[in-house]
């Protein structure tokens, strides 16, 4: 008997490792986070984990605020030619350029509750 319910154990774990319950409920959560830690990782490489600059210039939401949303949209979807600053148009999608200037708009200096991701 021991061995039976062992076995259905197994399987329940196996199960749920497999297939994750609500994996398509947080379909829109998993952009954002995965876009905040894009940002904090990939963009942050260049342009410090908490945005305020390092070998490129801070992106919190004062530095950017002389730029219209078209101007950061095609800064990161083409790069800047010349500089360190990468296209993102073959890894990010407009959708999602789109989005991650929403929460580049959102960051600022003060408490930034990324800063820690
Ligand atoms: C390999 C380094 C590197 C990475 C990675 C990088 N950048 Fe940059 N970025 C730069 C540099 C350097 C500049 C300044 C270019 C210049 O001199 O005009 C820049 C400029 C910018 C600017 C214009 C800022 C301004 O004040 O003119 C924006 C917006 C920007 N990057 C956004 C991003 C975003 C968003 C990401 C991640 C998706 C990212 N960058 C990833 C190096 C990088």
């Amino acid at each position: 008997m021991h061995e039976v319910l062992r076995l259905i154990v197994a399987v329940g774990l196996i199960w749920a490792a497999a297939f994750p319950v609500h994996a398509a409920d947080k379909a829109e959560e998993t952009v954002e986070i995965d876009l905040l830690r894009l940002l904090h990782q990939d963009c942050g490489s260049c342009h410090g984990m908490t945005l305020k600059g390092g070998l490129g210039p801070a992106l919190l939401s004062d530095s950017l605020a002389a730029y219209e949303d078209e101007d950061l949209f095609s800064i990161i979807r083409d790069g800047r030619e010349e500089t360190a600053m990468p296209p993102w148009r073959d890894i990010l999608s407009d959708n999602q350029i789109n989005e991650l200037i929403g929460i580049l708009r959102g960051k600022t200096a003060a408490a930034d509750p990324g800063e820690n991701k």
